[in-house]
């Protein structure tokens, strides 16, 4: 496959480092760590790492507060350890994508210090100063705008009061954040996840945004004015051409408020590569884990990501509960077995969480044990996204093999039952499921290239479509139902040669087009046109 299309056929793993492998014994992750994961890594069948921040951070936000945009956090390790990281990455054909944070920087940065020093800094416009407020609020709770006594200003920030955002509007900004871009480049990486790139530019009128219904202050509003202005358009295309300057680079935004409709359009040839529609990912609350309700969800990214614009799939990341956790409500990981077969046989590009692999579930945290802000601030109501940021299960010694000291989160107690080295050894284990899924994906070129078109099953508990590249049909068929469950087939297609996938040698299809499925069988057939 061409070279510069790599994360077309690749399954990218999201790598959360604080809590992947600490080889310091300081019980954090550190960059060694991901070197030292590589073996399990190739093993999966993974083509791409997407790290979150590594960068040095005072950690309002974990890392999402960066002091300096091109270091290595001395706890993570060093810029040295960073080149290692990228030469064993490639040498095991490993492309490594960085979180690029460019919307804020922590009020520790240096350029937030020169510019909150006085009003005549060269830097104060860096960031955004008024000496007035108007209604825009921060996502974690209360006014975006922060009163600074020493210069008798606000500065507006839309996540945290330590994560002042910068001024995306004055030239020396633009450029200072495209040669952090640069930076990395130069150094090797394949790409960048860019953090909630579609709120960098904000209203220059400053008008306040209009009132809507929602819960927290903040979904009050609709935002119209502080976040997807059109300079974003122009800034893309800008973007795209230093991607462009070096070789099989890829892109992808984190939307802000997703939704497919919007991250399309920022998806393109002259714009980024790719941009979450995060279809999957959400609160079970608004998602029910249900047919009717995944297949609305798929076609609707089916309607806006067509031609040149490739969907990505996410079923977990840093900022939501793990699928496991919102799908599986025992130790079984039929659900997950469900949402991975979703995950790796819809088009676009899979996005896999770490620990995803094995099924590993949200921990339960006590009040005093909570890291993340927004969980100290609204617990219990909501207790902030560290449920999903535990320590990697790597074995089922002291602390899951993840570190030799008590980690900074708590390891979660299934551990011993629940880690890579046993499911390593189980050939019924999720590991087992997910690595044979990748190995057909990479074989089946149907699975990757081919369109997609959803089946009328006939049964509202099952989830059937077709994947058609010019040379392969694959339909794939989900048994959501804990029941044995039946499936009428068009004609035309029972009457192909269809070979199953998962079961070689299995003969799907019991005449008159039915197909009988057990209970949460996920089933992949084939057949050569
Ligand atoms: C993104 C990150 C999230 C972070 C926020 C502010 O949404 O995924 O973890 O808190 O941006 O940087």
């Amino acid at each position: 496959m061409d070279d510069h299309k790599w994360w077309k056929d690749s399954v990218i793993y999201q790598i959360y480092p604080r809590s992947f492998l600490d080889t310091t014994g300081n019980g954090i992750g550190d960059l060694n760590g991901i070197i030292a994961g590589f073996d399990h890594l190739v093993d999966l069948g993974i083509g791409a790492i997407w790290l979150s921040p590594f960068y040095p951070t005072p950690d309002a936000d974990f890392g999402y507060d960066v002091s300096d945009h091109c270091d290595v956090d001395p706890r993570f390790g060093s810029l040295d350890d960073f080149d290692e990281l990228i030469q064993s990455a490639h040498k095991r054909n490993i492309k490594v994508i960085l979180d690029l944070v460019l919307n804020h920087t922590s009020d520790q940065h240096p350029w937030f210090l020169e510019s909150r020093s006085s009003i005549n800094n060269p830097k104060r416009d860096w960031y955004i100063w008024r000496d007035k407020k108007n209604n825009w609020q921060a996502v974690s709770g209360g006014s975006g705008w922060e009163f600074d006594p020493q210069t008798g200003e606000y500065y507006y920030h839309m996540f945290l009061k330590e994560q002042p955002d910068v001024n995306w509007h004055n030239p020396e900004v633009r450029k200072a954040q495209l040669d952090v871009v640069r930076f990395w480049l130069d150094r090797g990486v394949d790409g960048f996840r860019l953090d909630v790139f579609n709120v960098y530019f904000k209203d220059k009128l400053f008008r306040d945004n209009p009132p809507r219904i929602g819960l927290r202050g903040f979904d009050r509003q609709r935002h119209v004015f502080d976040t997807d202005q059109p300079e974003m358009i122009p800034f893309l295309e800008e973007l795209r051409e230093v991607f462009e300057s070096y070789k099989g680079i890829y892109s992808v935004g984190e939307t802000f408020n997703a939704t497919a409709a919007l991250a399309a359009e920022y998806v393109g040839d002259s714009a980024l590569h790719a941009a979450f529609s995060f279809d999957f990912n959400a609160s079970e609350l608004f998602f029910p884990w249900k047919p009717s309700w995944l297949l609305k969800k798929i076609e609707e990214r089916e309607k806006f990501f067509r031609r040149n614009r490739w969907p990505t799939t996410v079923m977990s990341n840093h900022d939501t509960p793990r699928a496991a956790s919102r799908y599986s409500h025992n130790e079984d990981d039929a659900n997950s077995r469900l949402a991975m077969a979703l995950l790796l046989t819809l088009r676009g590009t899979p996005f896999l969480y770490y620990g995803e692999e094995i099924g590993m579930r949200d921990i339960k945290l006590e009040y005093s044990e909570i890291k993340d802000p927004p969980g100290k601030k609204y617990w219990p109501f909501y207790k902030g996204r560290d449920g999903c940021r535990g320590p990697m299960q790597w074995n089922g010694s002291k602390f899951a093999g993840f570190s030799s000291v008590e980690p900074w989160l708590p390891v979660h107690p299934d551990f011993p039952i629940r880690n890579v080295e046993l499911q390593k050894k189980d050939s019924n284990s999720l590991f087992h499921f997910t690595k044979n899924l990748m190995r057909i994906r990479k074989e089946n070129a149907a699975l990757i290239t081919g369109s997609y078109s959803p089946l009328d099953s006939g049964n509202n508990k099952v989830i059937a479509y077709l994947r058609i590249s010019t040379e392969q049909i694959i339909l794939v068929v989900l048994n959501f139902s804990s029941n044995k469950e039946k499936i009428h087939i068009h004609r035309e297609l029972e009457n192909s040669q269809w070979e199953s996938l998962l079961n070689p040698g299995h003969s799907p299809f019991h005449g008159n087009g039915s197909l009988e499925l057990s209970p949460y069988e996920v089933s992949l057939l084939s057949t050569r046109k």
